[in-house]
Protein backbone atom coordinates (compact mmCIF):
# COMPACT_ATOMS: atom_id res chain seq x y z
CA UNK A 1 0.00 0.00 0.00
CA UNK A 2 1.03 3.44 -0.59
CA UNK A 3 -0.33 6.21 1.89
CA UNK A 4 0.09 9.39 2.22
CA UNK A 5 0.44 12.06 5.76
CA UNK A 6 -0.13 15.59 6.07
CA UNK A 7 -0.33 17.64 9.19
CA UNK A 8 -2.54 21.08 8.68
CA UNK A 9 -4.27 23.82 10.31
CA UNK A 10 -2.63 25.07 13.67
CA UNK A 11 0.11 22.72 14.98
CA UNK A 12 -0.14 20.90 18.23
CA UNK A 13 2.21 18.83 20.53
CA UNK A 14 1.96 14.98 19.39
CA UNK A 15 1.59 15.49 15.67
CA UNK A 16 5.33 14.12 14.89
CA UNK A 17 4.31 11.13 17.48
CA UNK A 18 1.41 10.21 15.05
CA UNK A 19 3.97 10.62 12.20
CA UNK A 20 6.37 8.43 13.29
CA UNK A 21 3.68 6.10 14.77
CA UNK A 22 1.84 5.77 11.17
CA UNK A 23 5.68 5.52 9.54
CA UNK A 24 6.07 2.06 11.81
CA UNK A 25 2.99 0.65 11.64
CA UNK A 26 2.88 0.76 7.84
CA UNK A 27 6.54 0.66 6.73
CA UNK A 28 7.48 -2.30 9.00
CA UNK A 29 4.44 -4.33 10.07
CA UNK A 30 2.71 -4.14 6.76
CA UNK A 31 5.87 -3.32 4.10
CA UNK A 32 3.90 -0.30 3.11
CA UNK A 33 5.61 2.83 1.45
CA UNK A 34 4.51 5.88 2.80
CA UNK A 35 5.28 9.57 2.02
CA UNK A 36 4.45 13.05 3.48
CA UNK A 37 3.28 16.09 1.82
CA UNK A 38 5.06 19.22 3.00
CA UNK A 39 3.13 22.34 4.74
CA UNK A 40 -0.68 20.47 4.76
CA UNK A 41 -3.15 20.27 1.94
CA UNK A 42 -0.50 22.91 0.28
CA UNK A 43 1.76 19.72 -0.19
CA UNK A 44 -1.17 18.01 -1.66
CA UNK A 45 -2.11 20.79 -3.86
CA UNK A 46 1.21 21.07 -5.30
CA UNK A 47 2.82 17.57 -5.09
CA UNK A 48 5.57 18.85 -2.73
CA UNK A 49 6.18 15.66 -0.81
CA UNK A 50 9.02 13.94 0.61
CA UNK A 51 9.39 9.97 1.26
CA UNK A 52 9.42 8.73 5.09
CA UNK A 53 10.91 5.94 6.53
CA UNK A 54 12.50 5.00 9.52
CA UNK A 55 15.13 7.70 9.36
CA UNK A 56 12.84 10.02 8.37
CA UNK A 57 10.73 9.50 11.81
CA UNK A 58 13.92 8.65 13.93
CA UNK A 59 14.32 10.66 17.16
CA UNK A 60 11.09 12.55 16.61
CA UNK A 61 8.65 11.24 19.08
CA UNK A 62 9.61 14.18 21.97
CA UNK A 63 9.55 16.79 19.28
CA UNK A 64 6.89 19.50 19.21
CA UNK A 65 5.61 21.17 16.11
CA UNK A 66 5.51 18.51 13.37
CA UNK A 67 8.21 17.97 10.66
CA UNK A 68 6.10 18.24 8.16
CA UNK A 69 5.12 21.39 8.39
CA UNK A 70 1.44 22.98 8.59
CA UNK A 71 -0.41 25.74 6.56
CA UNK A 72 -3.94 26.94 6.93
CA UNK A 73 -5.33 27.18 3.16
CA UNK A 74 -9.11 28.44 2.43
CA UNK A 75 -12.34 26.65 1.86
CA UNK A 76 -12.36 28.16 -1.49
CA UNK A 77 -8.90 26.85 -2.01
CA UNK A 78 -9.08 23.86 -1.38
CA UNK A 79 -12.71 23.12 -3.67
CA UNK A 80 -11.13 24.42 -6.37
CA UNK A 81 -8.10 22.46 -5.70
CA UNK A 82 -10.11 18.78 -5.73
CA UNK A 83 -9.36 18.06 -8.87
CA UNK A 84 -5.46 18.78 -8.80
CA UNK A 85 -5.47 16.76 -5.47
CA UNK A 86 -7.01 13.56 -7.55
CA UNK A 87 -4.74 13.68 -9.91
CA UNK A 88 -1.65 14.02 -7.91
CA UNK A 89 -3.00 10.75 -5.74
CA UNK A 90 -3.54 9.05 -8.84
CA UNK A 91 -0.10 10.10 -10.02
CA UNK A 92 1.24 9.31 -7.09
CA UNK A 93 -0.41 5.98 -6.92
CA UNK A 94 -1.46 6.80 -3.08
CA UNK A 95 -3.91 4.18 -1.65
CA UNK A 96 -4.62 6.16 1.41
CA UNK A 97 -4.38 9.65 2.28
CA UNK A 98 -4.28 10.51 6.48
CA UNK A 99 -4.41 14.00 7.28
CA UNK A 100 -3.77 14.79 11.01
CA UNK A 101 -5.88 17.96 11.96
CA UNK A 102 -8.52 20.25 13.76
CA UNK A 103 -12.01 21.47 12.74
CA UNK A 104 -11.12 23.12 9.68
CA UNK A 105 -8.49 20.13 8.52
CA UNK A 106 -11.58 17.70 9.11
CA UNK A 107 -14.17 19.22 7.01
CA UNK A 108 -11.58 19.37 4.48
CA UNK A 109 -10.71 16.05 4.82
CA UNK A 110 -14.65 15.13 4.61
CA UNK A 111 -14.72 17.67 1.41
CA UNK A 112 -12.11 15.02 0.10
CA UNK A 113 -13.46 12.05 1.02
CA UNK A 114 -16.91 13.20 -0.49
CA UNK A 115 -14.78 13.78 -3.94
CA UNK A 116 -14.10 9.91 -3.75
CA UNK A 117 -10.12 10.50 -2.42
CA UNK A 118 -9.22 7.40 0.21
CA UNK A 119 -9.14 9.73 3.32
CA UNK A 120 -8.22 8.75 6.79
CA UNK A 121 -8.34 11.62 9.47
CA UNK A 122 -6.46 12.27 12.28
CA UNK A 123 -8.11 14.59 15.12
CA UNK A 124 -5.45 16.83 16.62
CA UNK A 125 -6.55 19.61 19.32
CA UNK A 126 -5.23 21.50 21.88
CA UNK A 127 -8.77 23.12 22.33
CA UNK A 128 -10.00 19.38 22.78
CA UNK A 129 -13.09 20.86 20.85
CA UNK A 130 -13.81 17.41 18.29
CA UNK A 131 -17.32 16.47 19.58
CA UNK A 132 -17.03 12.90 18.61
CA UNK A 133 -13.50 11.86 20.69
CA UNK A 134 -13.03 12.25 24.54
CA UNK A 135 -9.56 13.84 24.06
CA UNK A 136 -7.37 15.28 21.69
CA UNK A 137 -3.78 14.91 21.98
CA UNK A 138 -2.17 18.41 22.45
CA UNK A 139 -4.71 19.30 25.03
CA UNK A 140 -3.18 18.01 28.22
CA UNK A 141 -0.12 19.33 27.04
CA UNK A 142 -1.49 22.58 26.88
CA UNK A 143 -3.33 22.15 30.42
CA UNK A 144 0.44 21.36 31.69
CA UNK A 145 1.68 24.13 30.59
CA UNK A 146 -0.81 26.97 31.54
CA UNK A 147 -1.00 25.19 34.57
CA UNK A 148 2.44 25.85 35.22
CA UNK A 149 1.92 29.46 33.84
CA UNK A 150 -0.44 29.78 36.36
CA UNK A 151 1.14 28.52 39.67
CA UNK A 152 4.24 30.94 38.42
CA UNK A 153 1.74 34.04 38.10
CA UNK A 154 0.50 33.44 41.31
CA UNK A 155 3.95 33.71 43.57
CA UNK A 156 4.41 37.54 41.82
CA UNK A 157 0.46 38.41 41.98
CA UNK A 158 0.46 37.95 45.65
CA UNK A 159 4.08 40.10 46.19
CA UNK A 160 2.18 43.24 43.87
CA UNK A 161 -0.92 42.68 45.73
CA UNK A 162 -2.45 42.84 41.55
CA UNK A 163 -5.52 40.56 39.81
CA UNK A 164 -3.56 38.74 37.14
CA UNK A 165 -6.25 38.06 33.94
CA UNK A 166 -4.67 34.97 32.41
CA UNK A 167 -5.47 34.11 28.43
CA UNK A 168 -5.60 30.83 27.52
CA UNK A 169 -6.33 29.25 23.85
CA UNK A 170 -9.94 28.12 23.20
CA UNK A 171 -11.16 30.00 20.28
CA UNK A 172 -15.13 28.84 20.59
CA UNK A 173 -14.53 26.38 23.74
CA UNK A 174 -13.16 26.71 27.10
CA UNK A 175 -11.61 23.62 28.04
CA UNK A 176 -7.88 24.87 28.63
CA UNK A 177 -9.30 27.24 30.40
CA UNK A 178 -11.24 24.75 32.71
CA UNK A 179 -8.92 23.13 33.02
CA UNK A 180 -6.10 24.46 33.54
CA UNK A 181 -7.86 26.88 36.17
CA UNK A 182 -9.04 24.11 37.62
CA UNK A 183 -5.79 22.63 38.21
CA UNK A 184 -3.98 25.62 39.59
CA UNK A 185 -6.97 26.76 41.90
CA UNK A 186 -7.50 29.57 40.11
CA UNK A 187 -10.41 32.31 41.18
CA UNK A 188 -12.36 33.00 38.59
CA UNK A 189 -12.44 31.07 35.01
CA UNK A 190 -14.41 32.89 32.04
CA UNK A 191 -15.19 31.05 29.02
CA UNK A 192 -17.28 30.81 25.62
CA UNK A 193 -20.07 28.71 26.69
CA UNK A 194 -20.80 31.00 29.32
CA UNK A 195 -20.60 34.54 28.71
CA UNK A 196 -19.88 36.40 31.89
CA UNK A 197 -21.22 39.48 33.66
CA UNK A 198 -18.62 42.08 34.89
CA UNK A 199 -20.15 43.33 37.51
CA UNK A 200 -20.22 39.36 38.93
CA UNK A 201 -16.98 38.77 38.17
CA UNK A 202 -15.78 42.12 39.62
CA UNK A 203 -17.67 41.30 43.18
CA UNK A 204 -16.39 37.48 42.98
CA UNK A 205 -13.09 39.01 42.74
CA UNK A 206 -13.36 41.74 45.71
CA UNK A 207 -14.80 39.05 48.09
CA UNK A 208 -11.30 37.67 48.00
CA UNK A 209 -9.19 40.54 48.74
CA UNK A 210 -12.25 41.65 51.08
CA UNK A 211 -11.74 38.47 52.82
CA UNK A 212 -8.18 39.17 53.14
CA UNK A 213 -6.46 37.71 50.57
CA UNK A 214 -3.70 39.87 48.37
CA UNK A 215 -3.87 38.69 44.55
CA UNK A 216 -6.66 37.10 42.19
CA UNK A 217 -5.99 34.76 39.31
CA UNK A 218 -8.73 34.94 36.72
CA UNK A 219 -8.40 32.72 33.81
CA UNK A 220 -10.27 33.89 30.44
CA UNK A 221 -10.46 31.40 27.46
CA UNK A 222 -9.48 33.70 23.90
CA UNK A 223 -13.00 33.57 23.06
CA UNK A 224 -14.66 34.39 25.84
CA UNK A 225 -17.54 37.29 25.46
CA UNK A 226 -18.86 39.54 28.35
CA UNK A 227 -23.10 39.37 28.92
CA UNK A 228 -24.75 41.94 25.60
CA UNK A 229 -24.61 45.20 27.73
CA UNK A 230 -22.29 44.03 30.96
CA UNK A 231 -19.12 45.89 29.58
CA UNK A 232 -18.03 47.88 26.27
CA UNK A 233 -16.30 45.57 24.24
CA UNK A 234 -14.38 44.65 21.06
CA UNK A 235 -14.64 41.89 19.01
CA UNK A 236 -11.91 41.81 17.49
CA UNK A 237 -11.68 41.12 13.71
CA UNK A 238 -12.08 37.28 11.23
CA UNK A 239 -8.88 36.76 9.79
CA UNK A 240 -8.73 35.37 6.12
CA UNK A 241 -9.47 32.07 6.58
CA UNK A 242 -12.79 32.99 8.79
CA UNK A 243 -10.66 32.84 12.25
CA UNK A 244 -11.29 35.18 14.98
CA UNK A 245 -8.21 37.46 15.62
CA UNK A 246 -9.19 38.58 18.78
CA UNK A 247 -9.15 41.90 20.42
CA UNK A 248 -7.98 40.55 23.37
CA UNK A 249 -10.03 39.25 26.64
CA UNK A 250 -7.54 39.74 28.71
CA UNK A 251 -6.63 43.46 28.69
CA UNK A 252 -9.97 44.28 28.77
CA UNK A 253 -11.00 42.39 31.48
CA UNK A 254 -7.76 43.76 33.39
CA UNK A 255 -9.01 47.39 32.59
CA UNK A 256 -12.80 46.75 33.97
CA UNK A 257 -11.51 44.98 36.61
CA UNK A 258 -8.69 47.42 37.96
CA UNK A 259 -11.68 50.37 37.48
CA UNK A 260 -13.84 48.28 39.79
CA UNK A 261 -11.63 47.22 42.24
CA UNK A 262 -9.14 49.74 42.83
CA UNK A 263 -6.55 46.77 41.83
CA UNK A 264 -3.87 46.90 40.14
CA UNK A 265 -4.74 44.28 37.17
CA UNK A 266 -2.15 43.02 34.65
CA UNK A 267 -3.05 40.88 31.21
CA UNK A 268 -1.15 38.20 30.82
CA UNK A 269 -1.43 36.29 27.53
CA UNK A 270 -0.06 32.70 27.13
CA UNK A 271 -0.69 32.59 23.02
CA UNK A 272 1.17 29.64 21.18
CA UNK A 273 3.87 29.24 24.22
CA UNK A 274 0.93 26.24 24.53
CA UNK A 275 1.13 24.65 21.52
CA UNK A 276 5.01 24.41 21.49
CA UNK A 277 7.20 21.97 22.73
CA UNK A 278 7.45 17.97 23.55
CA UNK A 279 4.49 16.86 24.32
CA UNK A 280 3.14 15.22 27.63
CA UNK A 281 3.32 11.21 27.79
CA UNK A 282 -0.03 10.90 27.66
CA UNK A 283 -0.41 13.09 24.06
CA UNK A 284 2.28 10.89 23.11
CA UNK A 285 0.56 7.01 23.47
CA UNK A 286 -2.53 8.83 22.42
CA UNK A 287 -0.55 10.28 19.32
CA UNK A 288 1.11 6.82 18.88
CA UNK A 289 -2.20 4.95 19.30
CA UNK A 290 -4.45 7.08 16.49
CA UNK A 291 -1.19 6.81 13.98
CA UNK A 292 -1.41 3.35 14.24
CA UNK A 293 -5.21 2.94 14.20
CA UNK A 294 -5.22 4.89 11.03
CA UNK A 295 -2.80 2.81 9.45
CA UNK A 296 -5.36 -0.25 10.18
CA UNK A 297 -8.37 1.24 9.18
CA UNK A 298 -6.60 2.26 5.58
CA UNK A 299 -6.05 -1.11 4.98
CA UNK A 300 -9.62 -2.41 6.18
CA UNK A 301 -10.48 0.38 3.23
CA UNK A 302 -12.41 1.81 5.96
CA UNK A 303 -12.13 5.67 4.22
CA UNK A 304 -14.02 8.58 5.16
CA UNK A 305 -13.58 7.95 9.10
CA UNK A 306 -11.24 9.53 11.78
CA UNK A 307 -9.77 7.85 14.53
CA UNK A 308 -11.15 8.51 17.99
CA UNK A 309 -10.70 7.66 21.48
CA UNK A 310 -14.12 6.58 23.58
CA UNK A 311 -13.22 5.36 27.39
CA UNK A 312 -9.70 3.84 26.74
CA UNK A 313 -10.38 2.21 23.49
CA UNK A 314 -9.95 3.83 20.17
CA UNK A 315 -13.12 3.56 17.27
CA UNK A 316 -13.18 4.80 13.65
CA UNK A 317 -16.20 7.69 13.47
CA UNK A 318 -17.26 9.16 10.19
CA UNK A 319 -16.18 12.39 9.16
CA UNK A 320 -19.57 13.57 8.87
CA UNK A 321 -20.17 12.98 12.12
CA UNK A 322 -16.93 14.30 13.43
CA UNK A 323 -17.21 17.98 11.55
CA UNK A 324 -21.05 18.42 12.84
CA UNK A 325 -20.56 19.84 15.93
CA UNK A 326 -18.27 21.44 18.21
CA UNK A 327 -17.70 19.74 22.40
CA UNK A 328 -18.55 22.80 24.23
CA UNK A 329 -17.62 22.93 27.85
CA UNK A 330 -21.40 21.84 29.50
CA UNK A 331 -23.28 23.61 32.57
CA UNK A 332 -22.13 21.18 35.13
CA UNK A 333 -18.78 20.72 34.36
CA UNK A 334 -18.13 24.30 34.90
CA UNK A 335 -20.14 24.09 38.15
CA UNK A 336 -17.57 21.47 39.79
CA UNK A 337 -15.08 24.02 39.00
CA UNK A 338 -16.76 26.96 40.25
CA UNK A 339 -17.11 25.34 43.46
CA UNK A 340 -13.19 24.85 43.89
CA UNK A 341 -12.86 28.65 42.89
O1 LIG B 1 -7.15 25.76 17.02
C1 LIG B 1 -6.20 25.83 18.01
C2 LIG B 1 -5.85 27.21 18.36
O2 LIG B 1 -4.87 27.02 19.30
C3 LIG B 1 -6.95 28.15 18.89
O3 LIG B 1 -7.28 28.02 20.24
C4 LIG B 1 -6.38 29.51 18.60
O4 LIG B 1 -7.38 30.47 18.49
C5 LIG B 1 -5.74 29.26 17.28
O5 LIG B 1 -5.29 27.93 17.28
C6 LIG B 1 -4.59 30.19 16.98
O6 LIG B 1 -4.09 29.87 15.73
P1 LIG B 1 -2.98 30.66 14.91
O7 LIG B 1 -1.75 29.81 14.99
O8 LIG B 1 -3.50 30.76 13.54
O9 LIG B 1 -2.78 31.96 15.58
Amino acid sequence: MRIGVLTSGGDCPGLNAVIRSVVHRAVVDHGDEVIGFRDGWKGLLECDYLKLDLDAVSGILARGGTILGSSRVQPSQLRDGVERARGHVEELGLDAIIPIGGEGTLKAAKLMYDAGLPIVGVPKTIDNDIAVTDVTFGFDTAVGVATEALDRLKTTAESHQRVLVVEVMGRHTGWIALHSGMAAGAHAIVVPERPFDIEELAARVGERFEAGKRFAIVVAAEGAKPRAGSMDFDEGKKDVYGHERFAGIARQLSIELEERLGKEARPVILGHVQRGGTPTAYDRVLATRFGWHAVEAAHRGEFGKMTALRGTDIVMVSLADAVETLKTVPADRYEEAECVL
